[in-house]
């Protein structure tokens, strides 16, 4: 228990997966640099990690996901270019994506077996301390304070393990983790228990877990013992229902939407809500969907 005294200084993002779902579009690029507007999915994560305090950003990338270590890389050529033009905001906008202080590590995942295996693989960076998971394709609003900071809030009030959580519909359990829950206070639950896909008569609550988790080092060596899981995947849920045994992991309603932009309706919503959130779009787009939503009778 010695990561107890320890702040998150870590962050892994998983980004070895296959992205089937967005086929065509994930066959050369990596999901994750889809753009919600003009920034990539990864670029919205780091910056909630960075916001939240985290100084190092691991990436558990797969041979097709060069484009996220370009992006996250320095651009000499771009730079000088823009310098050149006088275009001063955008050149301190490609300067600045990662702040003085933060770092990059990047780590392969051979194979895609399953989002268990892939942070199983940053075990070697993060080491004995306690560390976030971020899935980029789980883009969250968060309002006026970050999930990630939320959580990492009550973190430092409990120092144990902490999961995002979202209520979900009843038919969709079969696409989640979902808990057994205790409740422990204003949207937070003690997790009972935990399992990987149930189907709706199986699930234990309609508290599914969605992709930011706060997690103890301990979770590494249950991730190291288990065995495929749902969809013959190595499951980061089947971990920590393990892990349920030792420690207490909470589960933590953020305030904030979510959009799961893994699937092409998530994406587009998100892609809406940030569109008519962004200053020098805002007024023509919202023309736009008027036009759209009277010609289409809405
Ligand atoms: P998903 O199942 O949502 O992503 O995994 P996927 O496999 O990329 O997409 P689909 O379902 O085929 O469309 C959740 C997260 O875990 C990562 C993914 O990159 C995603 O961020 N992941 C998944 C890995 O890094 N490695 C894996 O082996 C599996």
């Amino acid at each position: 228990m010695e990561h107890i005294k320890k702040p998150i200084r870590k962050a892994v993002f998983p980004v070895a997966g296959l992205g089937t779902r967005f086929i065509p579009a994930t066959k050369a690029s990596p999901k994750e640099m889809l753009p919600i507007v003009d920034k990539p999915l990864i670029q919205y994560a780091a910056e909630e990690a960075i916001a939240a305090g985290i100084e190092q950003l691991i990436f558990v990338t797969s041979s097709s996901k060069r484009a996220i270590e370009d992006h996250f890389d320095k651009n000499q050529e771009l730079e000088d270019e823009l310098e050149q033009r006088g275009k001063y905001d955008l050149l301190a906008m490609v300067k600045h994506i990662v702040p003085e202080g933060v770092s990059c590590i990047y780590i392969r995942q051979p194979e895609a077996l399953g989002l268990g295996h892939a942070v199983l693989c940053a075990k070697p960076v993060v080491g004995d301390e306690p560390f976030a998971v971020i899935l980029a394709d789980d883009l969250i609003d968060g309002f006026e304070q970050a999930c990630l900071s939320q959580m990492v809030n009550l973190y430092k009030e409990q120092h144990c393990s902490v999961i995002g959580i979202e209520e979900i519909k009843a038919a969709e359990t079969d696409k989640y983790g979902i808990i057994k829950p205790e409740e422990f206070y204003e949207n937070v639950w003690k997790i009972k228990s935990i399992v990987e896909k149930p189907t709706p008569d199986k699930a234990p609550s309609t508290l599914a877990v969605v992709g930011r988790y706060l997690l103890t080092p301990a979770i590494f060596s249950h991730l190291e013992k288990i065995k495929k899981g749902a969809g013959d995947e190595i499951q980061l849920t089947d971990a920590i229902a393990r892990l349920l045994a030792e420690e207490q992991v909470l589960g933590f309603q953020f305030n904030g939407i979510r959009y799961d932009c893994g699937s092409k309706l998530g994406y587009l919503k998100a892609t809406i809500d940030y569109a008519l959130q962004h200053p020098n779009l805002r007024e023509g787009f919202k023309k736009h969907l008027q036009m759209v939503c009277k010609k289409n009778c809405f």
